[in-house]
């Protein structure tokens, strides 16, 4: 079965074509193209992310997008090849995902396919699936989806039924990385920026400075999250260190690297609380901030470690930011259980919704 797949939540105007076969338990994905137009740089000026700039933007790019995506997947005839169409609904902004919805129902009517609406956090977890070496996922698995703009634990029984037992009362842990790279003088996305900074942190053993930040609700008997308050400790800690005379040049590297570490303490000792208590045998970790390294080695090397019969998926680091093969590999797990939209009707029927949950 041949998908395309088209996500453009955010600020990723993105369309890939997937071959895909086999059972939900274990599909196999062989990606024919990928194309992601980023607006990074336009948005950057602006430190986040501006709605209808990106709706605009997406306009723009949708056709231009599509005809590589078309052409690297060397589909010549895309209504005699592609099978089905899978795009992201939300959660998102949501004049860009109108632009996403709209485009893929003119598509799937002039072509006469069926179409999928996906959910941009299943994507995210159906990223893992995109793994070149690829271990089948064994059920049930809790996956830990961390983006800009969520940060989510969610239980899933087995494919396609989803439960979601935690996610953070305040701000996603990608756009904690935003704001504090944006205190710290650093650009936009602050992700990278502060990983960067964080790597030269580690070495910065000649200041004698004391940087300690506080893990938020570490220790909550729940699972949620809390990443505002750790913004504002480092506003202090910056405030305080300046007005000893310290520089923000100096303090970069200790605090990037010190925020980066509870933001991973936080994260990996939640997610390994609730996989002990819900018994999971896999742990799937997907969205923007899963592309952290450092993330990536201490929550493989803490499961190995501790839960060494729980098996670590990671979403391939080409996958962890926004694409489409995620929204096409989701969509092909649909696809396999007959849920798609076919009439004119059900298509007509397909709405963006913002605040999509799983
Ligand atoms: O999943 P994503 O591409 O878009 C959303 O769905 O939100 O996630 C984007 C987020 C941004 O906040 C970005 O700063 C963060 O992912 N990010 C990172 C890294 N790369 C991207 N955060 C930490 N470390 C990284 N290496
Ligand atoms: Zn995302």
């Amino acid at each position: 079965m041949l998908v395309l797949g088209i996500e453009t939540s955010c600020d990723e105007t993105a369309l890939s074509v997937l071959r895909c076969s086999g059972k939900l338990q274990n599909p196999k994905f062989e990606i024919l193209s990928d194309i992601v137009a980023s607006q990074i740089a336009l948005h950057a000026k602006f430190g986040g992310v501006v709605p209808n700039l990106a709706k605009r933007e997406h306009l723009k790019n949708l056709p231009i997008v599509l005809g590589r995506a078309l052409k690297r997947a060397k589909i010549k005839n895309p209504a005699n090849s592609i099978d089905t169409i899978a795009v992201t609904v939300g959660p998102g902004l949501e004049p860009a995902l109108w632009t996403g919805i709209n485009f893929a129902r003119e598509l799937a009517l002039a072509w006469k396919k069926p179409l999928i609406p996906i959910n941009h956090m299943e994507g995210h977890i159906a990223a893992a699936l995109l793994q070149k070496l690829k271990k089948t996922i064994s059920f049930p698995a809790l996956a830990l989806l961390v983006s800009g703009g969520h940060t989510e634990l969610v239980y899933i029984k087995k494919p396609l039924q989803y439960k979601m037992i935690g996610e953070t009362l305040d701000d996603a842990a990608g756009e904690a990385f935003d704001k504090v790279a944006r205190m710290l003088g650093l650009g936009y996305p602050g992700g990278p920026a502060i990983a960067k900074e964080a790597k030269r942190g580690l070495h910065a053993t000649s200041y004698k400075l004391r940087v300690k930040l506080p893990r938020p609700m570490i220790r909550s008997q729940d699972f949620n999250f809390s990443f505002s308050g750790l913004k504002t400790a480092v506003l202090y800690l910056l405030r305080d260190f300046t007005q000893e005379g310290y520089n923000i040049k100096q303090l970069r590297p200790l605090i990037a690297r010190e925020f980066q570490q509870a933001v991973i303490d936080v994260l990996i000792t939640k997610t390994l609380r609730a996989a002990k208590i819900y018994k999971v045998k896999s742990i799937i970790l997907g969205g923007g901030v899963s592309a952290n390294r450092e993330l990536r080695k201490q929550l493989s090397k803490t499961l190995e470690s501790q839960l060494s019969n729980v098996q670590c998926h990671l979403s391939p680091l080409s996958f962890a930011s926004d694409n489409a093969a995620m929204i096409a590999a989701a969509g092909y797990l649909h696809a396999i259980k007959g849920d798609v939209l076919r009439t004119k009707k059900e298509l007509l029927s397909m709405k963006a919704d913002a605040t999509l949950s799983l």
